[in-house]
């Protein structure tokens, strides 16, 4: 009796796990590469963290214009300043002023991926399932 009413238990926790899992982005299209990024598990996960490799490269080298009240003419920027349809956009046309003229020269390809992961995984309505590929 006891053993059936743990399997219950478990059967019954099921669906609430499942359904956080569903409340955020598991998966990006990424233009540039044509490729389709999993960021439900995996290293790529833990890099769209807001402590993996992607929220740290949008506070070191980002943040270092886009804080609020900076003197460097920049726009303040955090996740939910675009949907992840709108990050998406960024990164893959380059259209910011600051991509074109050096700001973002220190970050190679597999770190702007990274950083386009986390912004997507974070950004405006994220609760959406909001998958791309
Ligand atoms: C050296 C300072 C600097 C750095 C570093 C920098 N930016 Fe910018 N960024 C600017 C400035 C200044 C503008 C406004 C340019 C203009 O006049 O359009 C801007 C504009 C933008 C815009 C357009 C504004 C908007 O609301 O859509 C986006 C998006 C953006 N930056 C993203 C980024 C991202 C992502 C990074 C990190 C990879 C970054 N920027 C790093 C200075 C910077």
């Amino acid at each position: 009796m006891k053993r059936f009413a743990m399997s219950l238990a478990a059967l019954l926790l099921v669906p609430v796990f499942t359904t956080q899992a569903d409340a955020a982005p598991q998966t990006r299209y990424d233009a540039t590469t044509q490729t389709c990024r999993v960021l439900s598990d995996g290293p790529l996960e833990w890099d769209s963290r807001p402590w993996g490799e992607g929220g740290k490269l949008f506070k070191d080298v980002c943040k270092g214009c886009h804080t609020r009240g900076n003197d460097k003419g920049a726009p303040f920027l955090w996740t939910e300043s675009k949907t992840p349809a709108g990050w998406n956009r960024v990164f893959e046309t380059r259209s910011p002023k600051c991509a074109q003229t050096g700001a973002w020269k220190g970050i190679n390809l597999d770190q702007q991926m990274k950083l386009n992961d986390y912004l997507y995984r974070w950004a405006a309505n994220s609760q959406d399932k909001n998958d791309s590929c």
